[in-house]
């Protein structure tokens, strides 16, 4: 994982809009994030925790012959990121596929490297999630030096009233990235993802998307959008909500019951990390106890699609996945898309 050096707790958050750390604490479980600076777009970011992921697994770039990448802010409108990646690496031999899966995006890749692995397409894939959330905010250089403790101020009148406005999205967002190296493992030991179970319901594509930018309107980009920010996302959070604290447990469930097993064989369920308490639902409702799951999102906030990759190897880290374990994920994103999948560790 990479995660950028910028710190912004909630407490700077609170010099430029109306919020406090006790409503984010409480309403999300995030205490500080994460947040790029220019030049550390989300392709950026990506390589580097790409780089790592290789070193993890003693691997060169050119050892791998797929790249997948997933975000929702890639560095361009078009080409995506997964051409940046394989330049960045220094590759050019290697196919590149970019995913549009939002905070689903991590899981869908891994779904996509499982199956050009399973259908002998690929020997060994690079997934890559990354995000630059930054950069759909509209503060100036001056507002991001007081969000990252370098300044105070003054704070312009006009950032606080955009700040507060937007108050509900700019408070979960953060930036990271994650990859994983994944490839066919031979021995028989029963190892490995052992099952995804993914689904889309485009009826809620609208409780969570940017309105501006894109070939709906006419031109794809105008002044006018920048001016009624249509390219901040909008965010229904109660209907989000609701959809992640049912679809999630119903999906894990599913997926479970398919191999006749039970949350109570889960030794660890990896959730993707937009709010602690719709996390704190989720494992109400499978009936999870607290030593099934692993938050972190209290120090990084919504990574989008670098969350599970964050979590998963925070979760390693910290001596919670050992060969053997039974790891689920479960995410829900924009589109809106969600799934499980099943890793025997
Ligand atoms: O992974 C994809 C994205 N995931 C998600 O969006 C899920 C995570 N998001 C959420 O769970 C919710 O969107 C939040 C918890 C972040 C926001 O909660 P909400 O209930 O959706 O906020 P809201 O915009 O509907 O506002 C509810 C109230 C409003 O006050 P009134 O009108 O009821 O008096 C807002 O003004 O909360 C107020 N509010 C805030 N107050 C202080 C919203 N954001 C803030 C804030 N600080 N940061």
């Amino acid at each position: 994982m990479f995660v950028p050096e910028g710190r912004v707790t909630n407490e700077r958050l609170s010099l430029l809009m109306d919020t406090t750390d006790e409503w984010i604490r409480q309403r999300t479980g995030i205490a500080e994030r994460r947040l790029a600076r220019r030049g550390q777009s989300s392709s950026v970011l990506g390589a580097e925790a790409a780089r790592r992921a290789l070193a993890d697994a003693g691997l060169e770039p050119g050892d791998v012959d797929l790249l997948v990448f997933a975000t929702m802010t890639p560095d361009h409108y078009f080409p995506g990121n997964g051409g940046l990646l394989a330049h960045a690496l220094g590759i050019s031999g290697t196919h590149a596929i970019d995913l549009r899966m939002q905070c689903a995006g991590f899981l869908s890749g891994l779904h996509v490297a499982d199956a050009f692995i399973r259908s002998g397409s690929a020997r060994r894939v690079l997934l890559v999630g990354a995000e630059c959330h930054a950069s759909l905010f509209s503060w100036t250089d001056e507002d991001w030096a007081v969000l990252f403790g370098e300044s105070d101020g003054p704070i312009r009148p006009e950032a606080l009233a955009w700040g507060t406005q937007h108050r509900d999205r700019a408070v979960i967002f953060g930036d990271g990235a994650g990859a994983f190296v994944l490839e066919a493992h031979a021995a028989d030991d029963g190892r490995g993802f052992e099952a995804f179970l993914m689904r889309t319901d485009g009826r809620h594509w609208d409780k969570l998307y940017v309105p501006g930018g894109g070939s709906a309107s006419f031109p794809y980009f105008s002044p006018a959008m920048f001016a009624d920010n249509l390219t901040v996302p909008v965010v229904e959070g109660r209907q989000v909500y609701r959809l992640a604290t049912t679809a999630m447990p119903e999906i894990v469930r599913e997926i479970l019951s398919q191999r006749g097993l039970t949350p109570s064989d889960l030794t660890l369920l990896l959730m993707h990390q937009a709010n602690l308490r719709i996390n704190e639902a989720v494992q109400k409702s499978l009936g999870l106890s607290d030593a099934q799951v692993f938050h972190n999102i209290q120090k990084y906030g919504n990574t989008t699609a670098a969350t599970l990759p964050l979590v998963f190897h925070e979760a390693r880290e910290a001596g919670r996945i050992r060969p053997g374990d039974l790891v689920g994920f479960t995410a829900l994103g924009a589109g809106v898309h969600w799934g499980a999948a099943l890793l025997r560790a």
